[in-house]
Order: C-alpha cells, then structure tokens, then sequence
C-alpha cells in the first residue's frame, strides 16, 4: 500500500505531479476554465467584489497563496484569515462575498463553523477539498475537490500542492468571468499550470540531495524559513512540517520582518532556510532576499538556500544551494515547497520518529 514506501507521506510526496495534474483534469474546455459542481453563473461570478478564503494549518497555507494570484488576476480584494479566528471577529460579509474554504478532509470543524458562518451571512461558499461527500462539501453552496487521492500521512503534502493549483483554478475562473483577462491569458496560465507536474517530478530528482543536507541538520534546536511575496507562506509552510514531523522549533517569517525582529535570533550554526525568488521575476524581491542572505551569514547563520537553477548570484552565500526548475513567480511554491517536505521528513526520520503519525496530532481534528 506504501509502494515500496518505509512511510505513506514519503509515497504521498512522490505523488505530487500526478496530484497536481489531476486536479487540473477536466477543468479547461471550450476555451474556458471550468470549476465542477458550481451552480453559479456568470452573472453570479461577476458580482463578487470580495474573497475570504478561510483554512487551517497547512490548508491556511495554501490560501495565503490564494491572495497573490487572485488579487493579481482578478483585482478583487481578497482576505485570508485561520478558520478559528473567521467567525469571532463578525467579518462582514453579504452576497457578493466569495468564501472560499479550504480543507484535504473536508471535517475540519472550525473551517466547518466559518462556512456556516458564511451562509448565515448569506455569503457564497466555495470549497476546495479532497474528501468527496464530507462534511464542508456537503455544506458548501459550490466544490472544487482536489483529486490527488485519499491522504494517509498526518502533515500534508500532497493536498498542498493540490490546493494551490485549486486555488489558482478559482482565480483564473473568477478573472474570465469578469472579463479582466482575456481568452488567450487565461489559456496561458493554465498552459503554466499544466507544465507544473513535469517540473514538480524534475524538483523530486533532488530528493538525495535534500536528504543529505538534512543529515547534516538533524540534530537542530532551531530552524528558521525567510521567504518573501510567495515565498513567505512556502516558508510558513517549511517550517511547519519541521516542527510537526521532526519536533525541532522551527518559525518561518517574511524576510523584510527580519530587521523588525527575528534577526535577533541569528547566532553562530542557526540553520536558516531560505527561499529566493525567481531571478526572472521582480528583480527588487531578488535582491532584498540576497541582502537578507548576506546578513543572516555574517552572523554565523548556515544558510540553505533554494533558488532557481542557473542564479548564480546565491552562490557566495548559500552554504547549501538547492536548485529548483524556472518557473513564473506565481508556480514557484509548487516547486519550493517540494523539498521542505523532504527535509522535514528526512531529520524527522533521522530522530527515529513516525512522520506517518506524528505525536499529540490527529489526521483530521473535528473539535473546534
Ligand atoms: C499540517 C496539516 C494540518 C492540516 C489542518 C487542516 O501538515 O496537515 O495543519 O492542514 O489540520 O486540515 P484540513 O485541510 O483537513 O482542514
């Protein structure tokens, strides 16, 4: 059942490009992006002038990412709030707010109460979810299930990825519907899309690579993530997994908060992840994060930097350099995100731990 795997999160991992592009199956036809089961039309879609997306944990991730690309393609605001916090604060919402609640079991009982909080509100609620026939699908006024298969591993991995690309399809549906991309845009981000397993499968090849780094790491007390722009949820993300699979006190923070703050943090051997953006992307972010890098090294910081192949510019300060395919700005963390999860899984495993189950964490948690 494992495939040959010692773990499910390992097989679930290798199981990201096939995840990724079957949740894209089916959802591009007629020069159109399409989302299934979604009774709204046109008319609907075109009236939203605000998005919630609401999440937990890893899922919460995922929707920060939401907010990069659908502010980007559709220019209708977008808000991204934890599942728990949603409801209690009396979010205004009304019928041309979008809530788009994201969960891989569909059961998660705080992103249940925010999507009932939504209807009460008489909000539209979409939800991204893996589980068919779960408690917030069942809820849910629309669905966009994920397909990458049931997910045994308790920390997500493969439904992150596959969230992202869900979350990228609503984006691309909502900004067609609005009339603010055309046709042949549309088509080329999904074009972009439809690439992203070979690249994700090309990223999987270093796995070796990332697990002799994290040899090298297992024995951490302390494990800090900068990312920037998308790569900061990549970042949250790492250091998720981290803590949940490997128990090392892991944080992950937006680069520019550095000087606000955590650099305070950097000693002599800290380990600190970085993930640099696209050289090809805004040249400003790429040299803030190479500035970022320069300055957590001259404080003794080991830096493990994962950058786009061919950025040479990393080099001098990457005491380990992780290469990943080039991918538009807005791709890179299907990419990035891959070889966080390696890491993680690898020093958790190198500790002696079950990464299938880690301690005090249950797969799905129906207790608010
Ligand atoms: C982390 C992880 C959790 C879940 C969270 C939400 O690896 O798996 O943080 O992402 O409990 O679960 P779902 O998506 O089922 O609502």
């Amino acid at each position: 059942e494992k495939g040959g795997h010692e773990f499910f999160m390992l097989k679930e991992i290798e199981e990201q490009p096939a995840g990724v592009a079957d949740t894209l199956i089916g959802h591009y036809a007629d020069g159109q992006v399409v989302l299934d089961e979604q009774r709204w039309s046109d008319q609907e879609l075109r009236e939203i002038d605000k998005v919630f997306v609401v999440a937990c944990g890893s899922s919460y991730h995922a929707g920060l990412l939401a907010k990069y690309a659908i502010e980007h393609w559709t220019r209708i605001p977008v808000e991204v709030e934890l599942a728990s916090e949603f409801r209690y604060r009396d979010p205004v919402l009304d019928r041309s707010t979008l809530v788009v609640a994201i969960s891989q079991s569909g059961e998660t009982a705080d992103t249940l109460e925010a999507v009932r909080h939504a209807k009460d509100q008489k909000a539209r609620v979409l939800a991204i979810c893996n589980t068919n026939g779960a408690q917030i699908p069942r809820e849910a006024d629309a669905v966009l299930y994920t397909r990458t298969g049931p997910e045994i591993g308790v920390a997500s991995t493969k439904a992150f990825l596959a969230q992202i690309t869900a979350n990228y399809l609503v984006g691309l549906a909502l900004a067609q519907a609005r009339g603010v991309k055309y046709p042949d845009e549309v088509a080329a981000e999904f074009n972009h899309l439809e690439l992203m397993p070979k690249l994700v499968a090309k990223v999987l090849e270093s796995a070796p690579q990332v697990r002799a780094i994290a040899r090298e790491f297992a024995h951490q007390s302390t494990v800090l993530f900068l990312g920037r722009h998308v790569g900061y949820p990549v970042a949250l993300e790492g250091a998720l997994k981290l803590k949940e699979l490997a128990y090392i006190h892991a944080e992950g923070f937006a680069s520019g908060e550095l000087k606000h703050g955590p650099i305070a943090l950097i000693e002599e051997g800290v380990p600190v992840i970085v993930v640099m953006p696209s050289p090809k992307g805004r040249a400003v972010l790429h040299s803030k994060l190479l500035s970022n890098i320069r300055e957590v090294q001259a404080r003794g910081a080991r830096t493990i930097v994962i950058a786009e192949e061919g950025d040479d510019t990393v080099r001098p300060f990457a005491d380990h350099l992780i290469e990943i395919p080039a991918a538009p700005t807005l791709y890179q963390p299907l990419l990035s995100t891959v070889p966080l999860q390696i890491f993680a899984a690898e020093v958790a495993m190198q500790r002696g731990y079950d990464i299938d189950k880690p301690r005090n964490l249950a797969k799905s948690v129906t207790v608010e």
